[in-house]
Formats: C-alpha cells, structure tokens, sequence
C-alpha cells in the first residue's frame, strides 16, 4: 500500500482544495498516514496570499529534507506551487511534483509520471475551461461541506496574487452544484459552503444562465440542508437579490463576509477595486433594512502603499459606521507580479505595525459592544466541537458566530449520547469580543 501525508495552508478553497486532492488519492490506491515519517507521498499544499510565503515553503520544505534518501517523494501544490513554478525544484531539488489548483484533474496522470521514477513533474497550466468536478472529495467534516462553485478571479486588485495563482474564472454547472449538494444532503451534510473567489460573479455556464443568487436559493431549498454560507464576496458584483434571497430563507445564513479593504477612496482606486465608499456603504444600507438580522464581516488591508493617516482614519471611521460583527485585518504586504509592485511610498513596517494595532483595538470595542447586545438571546446553534477542559460544547449561530454552552444532562460526548452535529438552542449567559457563552435550551 502506498501512503502519502499533507500538509495544507491557506483559505477554504485551498482546505478543499486538499479535501479533493486526499479523496483523488484514496481513488488511486493510497492510504493517508499522519506523519511525514510514515509517507512515501509527502505533499505540502501552500498559500500564497501575504507575508513572506515563498520564504517559508522553502524553509519547510528544508525540514522535509532530513526524510529525503529514504525513497520518499515530494510535492509542492496549491498557490506557491503556481507562482513559483519549476523554479522550486532548483531551490528544493528533492521536490519531484510542483502542481497548482487548476491542474489538480491530471493527478493521476501526473501519479503515474512520479510513479514510473519521473522527478520532475508538473501542473502548471492555467489555461484550463473546466471548473474541478469533484468526484472524490474526501471531506474532513461530516456535518458542513464545502463546495466550489467557481475557481479563479478576473478582478485585478492591485495587492492581489490570487489572479496570478488561480487563474480567470471558471464557473461550474448549476446542475452539477446541485446534484452535488443532494448527494451530500442524503449522506447526512446539513450544511453547505458555497466557495469561490468571488462567488457573486457566479455565472452558470449551461443554457439556463442562472447568477448567484439564483444558485443560492436554490441550494437553500434542497431538502436536508440546514445551513447555506458562501464565501468569498467581491462588493462590486454584489447585489440586492443576495439580501433579498436570504430574507425569503432562513436556510440562507444571515451572515456575509464583505471584505472592503480601505475606507478611503483614494486608496480603493489605487487598490483598483472598482467601487467607492459609497457604492459599499449601500450594500451596507441593504443588509442593515434587511428582515433578518443580517450579520457583517470584512477583511482591511492597512499600509497600502501611500495610504496617508488621513486615509488610514477613514478606514477607522468606517468601521464605525458599519460596526462588523468580526474583521480580518492584515498589514499590506508586497506580493509577486502584483500591480501594486510598481507604486512608489510604501508605508515603513513600524507604522503598519501601529496602524494595525489600532485598527484591532477598535474593532475590539465593537465586538464587545455588539455582542453583549445578544446576552438574554436564544440562538440556534450548530453543535461542532465538545470542549473537555471547560466542560462546554462548541456550538454556531447562524450569524456565524462561536457559541460555547453547558448542557444539564449531556456533558460530554461519551456513551452514544453527543450533540455533535445537532442543532441546539441556546439562550446567550455571557460575551465576549470572539465569542458568546450560554446554556442549552430544552
Ligand atoms: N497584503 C495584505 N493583505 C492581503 N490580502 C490579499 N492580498 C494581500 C496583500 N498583498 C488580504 C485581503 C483579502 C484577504 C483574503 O487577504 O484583505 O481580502
Ligand atoms: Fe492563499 Fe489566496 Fe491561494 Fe487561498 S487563493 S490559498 S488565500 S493565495
């Protein structure tokens, strides 16, 4: 029997990236093992999105090193693996397989190079017209599974590496969306992740021509399926129909993540993200007269280069004004081949360092502003996880929000008897800024 280990980083797409890569493998006759000692595959799935990326795959894989001579063969996916192309085999020569994510179809073809002693073997075109059918997926979560619905991006944000790493975009089928979602709503899933780059340019690629919207009522309707998110929202293509959908729904979560980046509008026009404050703040205004309450996540990007204080403050002064449930903040970070390569004034390390600082400790205030506002609440929860050393189970709202609560009789998820999986009220005892504490309601 042949083994193989992985190691993955990155987004969801890039986790189910892994998911199908695992399933395609078990298809080919391989078992997976938990350690790099016990693989004769070692495969390292990477992300490339900021920071020193490259720098640090290359120093793992110096890691996997020592298990070199033993037989054993190594490959590089994902984001990296793109970016760098055949350029990893001269820094790591005992790297045989370098493969980015639209290339993940031929893994069986690229298999039986490696296996018939080929050490150079690579995947790097991106010029592929189908979207990954995922015929093997092998899902790590038995309750809440991923699915893309469409690869790639063909925005051209001026920081971003992903256009570069994944592609344009590909949509898949509706139908085959679908059918997908039933086979996994009759295996038991109740919760589904509609995964894309940028899932609102959605655009089925058959007759019928659906968007996004479309698709997401549609999966909302299947039955056995619980739960609907999606990820990730570009602003520009976002539209009201989407608010509309997960008002009529509530198997549509009520939670949308829509990264804005900058409050400034001079800085989203260097970004070239293609809308204006304004322009964002009204899909803002959408969410908040929506029926339900709808709750709102974003990801900011501080120190983009030349971002005056000026700039920087009107990004604070959003963040007031949307006050987001939770916020992905990152310093800006200098990416390959990216537009914003060529603009002159970067901002110095220490001031991203203090922008950022500050950024996190206004959000902070919010968070505790907001989530103490739900405690008395009851929240139907979706049980994940059983905390042994506080005695409380990990449950989450469909406002996607962490949960933790002791239930009088199940304590643990021993003898047969667990809530994992289970859909659990629970009134809110507790806040904090991540999280919300509470106890099972009969
Ligand atoms: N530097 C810093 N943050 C970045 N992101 C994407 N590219 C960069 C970069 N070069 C952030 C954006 C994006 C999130 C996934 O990562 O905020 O929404
Ligand atoms: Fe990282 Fe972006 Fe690639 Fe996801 S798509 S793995 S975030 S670089």
């Amino acid at each position: 029997m042949k083994t193989f280990y992985i190691e993955t980083f990155g987004c969801q797409m890039n986790a189910h990236d892994s998911e199908k890569v695992i399933g395609t493998l078990l298809a080919e006759g391989y078992s997976q093992v938990e350690t790099l000692e016990a693989a004769d595959l070692i495969l390292y799935n990477t992300c490339s999105i900021r920071d020193k990326a490259e720098q640090k795959v290359f120093h793992r894989l110096d890691q996997f090193k020592k298990e070199h001579g033993k037989g054993k063969v190594f490959g590089v996916l994902g984001c990296v693996a793109q970016q760098e192309g055949e350029k990893i085999f001269e820094r790591a020569p005992h790297v045989s397989l370098v493969a980015g994510s639209a290339s993940y179809t031929k893994l069986p073809q690229l298999l039986v190079q490696l296996e018939s002693g080929d050490r150079r073997v690579t995947g790097l075109s991106l010029d592929t017209e189908e979207a990954f059918e995922t015929p093997f997926a092998r899902r790590g979560n038995p309750h809440r599974a991923y699915i893309t619905i469409i690869e790639g991006c063909d925005k051209s944000c001026a920081y971003c590496v992903v256009p570069f790493t994944r592609g344009p975009e590909r949509s898949r089928t509706s139908e085959s969306v679908l059918k997908e979602t039933r086979e996994l709503a009759r295996m038991g899933y109740t919760e589904i992740q509609l995964l894309g780059q940028n899932v609102n340019s959605y655009r089925d690629p058959s007759a019928a021509a659906w968007d996004f919207a479309r698709l997401l009522r549609a999966v909302g309707e299947i039955d056995g399926i619980r739960r609907v998110r999606f990820t990730t929202s570009h602003p520009r293509d976002f539209v009201k129909d989407i608010i509309d959908a997960i008002d009529e729904n509530p198997a549509l979560c009520n939670h949308v993540h829509l990264p804005v980046q900058s409050g400034s509008d001079t800085v989203l026009s260097r970004m070239q993200r293609l809308y204006t404050r304004d322009e964002y703040m009204r899909r803002i205004e959408w969410m908040k007269q929506a029926r339900r309450d709808i709750s709102i996540t974003s990801d900011i990007i501080v120190g983009f280069p030349g971002e005056t204080e000026d700039e920087f403050e009107g990004t604070l002064a959003l963040l007031e004004e949307v006050e987001y449930d939770l916020l992905f903040a990152f310093k800006y970070s200098r990416r390959p081949n990216t537009p914003a390569l060529a603009l002159r004034d970067q901002v110095p390390e220490e001031e991203k360092s203090r922008r950022l600082v500050i950024l996190q400790e206004k959000q902070r205030s919010i968070q505790i502003r907001r989530n103490s506002a739900l405690v008395g609440v009851i929240e139907e929860t979706m049980v994940e996880g059983y905390n042994q050393a506080t005695g409380q189970w990990i449950g989450r709202t469909s406002q996607n929000r962490i949960l933790n609560f002791t239930h009088p009789v199940l304590a643990g998820p021993g003898q047969g008897q667990t809530l994992l999986g289970k859909y659990w009220n629970v009134r809110v005892t507790r806040a904090g800024p991540n999280s919300l504490a509470g106890e099972a309601v009969a």
